[in-house]
């Protein structure tokens, strides 16, 4: 019998790597009904946004109007990406209490996505960090590209090593390993997860696949299978990755919270209001979520 955890932590991303791969824009309100209604589907962990270049990344401008909307809802941990000082700078001011920054495990997807050679994000993020830890805003990593780059093809473990060590040293309080371009297969991705637990705590690291060749998650079971109980999945499968071509969206919430629910392991997320939560966003991106599941409930909600 495999050692599979009682409990798993969903990260809903929704919110930022959902829409920010939308082609429509969604409203900062609109943004913010969202999030409202996935807190009332359960959901206690939440990506809302980021603080990018609005040039860059047109979806996610306003994540500070979002923020002071939604930072009263109690209990709930929320987080927006921020690349460099500027965006730092302006998460701080907006209040919030938890960043994550974002790094990769391939040079020409790091330039492609933030300007930036890893070495040079590495020294940019180490600045946040410590300011961001200074002013008691905690923070998360991410590693890109941990199982293949849209650029480069195959990417060397040590590279995810590396990158996600030096994340956690600088005072990360947990990696999200990110399978960017959904390529991944079960085995690799635990020989990657076992490369990178053999430096780091396993407590400290999340999973994060894209489904763009529905492998999804049966990554998702072979890494719970070894220890991993940090899931981060986007509702409905919204969005994908902007720098990333090809690369489909998240593993969908519901896709993960049912096979949970099926194993006995625990989110706190209802199915139906999870369903409920991103029906409203697929109207108004204008298109139909690719979830399976949330079809299915859908269907039998008769929505
Ligand atoms: P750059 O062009 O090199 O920036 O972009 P710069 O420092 O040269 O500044 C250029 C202009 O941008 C200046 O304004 C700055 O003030 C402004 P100007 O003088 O021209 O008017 N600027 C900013 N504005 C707002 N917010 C900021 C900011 N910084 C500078 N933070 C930069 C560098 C990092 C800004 C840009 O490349 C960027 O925003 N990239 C973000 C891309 C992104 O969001 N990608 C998607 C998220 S990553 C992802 O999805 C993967 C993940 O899901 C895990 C996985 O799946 O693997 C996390
Ligand atoms: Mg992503």
């Amino acid at each position: 019998m495999m050692d599979f955890p009682q409990d798993v932590e969903i990260v809903e991303v929704g919110p930022r790597d959902g829409l920010q791969n939308e082609s429509a824009c969604l409203s900062p309100p609109q943004r913010v009904l969202f999030i409202e209604s996935l807190v009332e589907s359960g959901v206690r962990t939440i990506e809302i946004g980021s603080f990018v270049s609005p040039k860059w990344v047109p979806q996610m401008a306003g994540t500070g109007e979002i923020y002071a909307a939604v930072k009263a809802l109690p209990d709930i941990e929320m987080s927006a990406l921020v690349p460099n000082m500027y965006g730092f700078k302006a998460a701080k001011a907006a209040g919030l209490k938890q960043i994550a920054v974002f790094a990769a495990a391939s040079e020409s997807f790091s330039k492609k996505n933030i300007n930036a050679s890893i070495a040079e994000s590495l020294q940019r993020y180490e600045e946040v960090v410590t300011k961001a830890l200074q002013a008691g805003i905690r923070v998360r990593g991410y590693v890109s590209c941990v199982l293949g780059c849209p650029y480069e093809g195959d990417v060397p473990l040590e590279k995810v090593v590396q990158v996600s060590k030096a994340l956690l040293d600088m005072g990360c309080y947990e990696v999200s390993l990110g399978d960017t371009i959904g390529v991944g297969t079960p085995l690799k991705a635990i020989e990657m997860i076992r490369a990178v637990a053999a430096q780091v705590p396993i407590d400290k690291i999340a999973v994060h696949f894209h489904d763009t060749y529905g492998q999804a998650l049966a990554n998702i079971l072979a890494c719970l299978s070894i220890g991993v109980s940090k899931v981060d999945s986007s509702a409905g499968g919204l969005g994908g990755c902007p720098y990333a071509q090809g690369a489909s969206g998240n593993v969908a919430t519901e896709d993960v919270v049912y096979m949970l629910n099926g194993m006995g392991i625990q989110t706190g997320i209802d199915l139906n209001k999870l369903v409920l939560s991103s029906q409203p966003v697929f109207e108004q991106l204008g298109r139909v979520s690719e979830s399976r599941v949330h079809r299915q409930i859908r269907a039998q909600m008769r929505l």
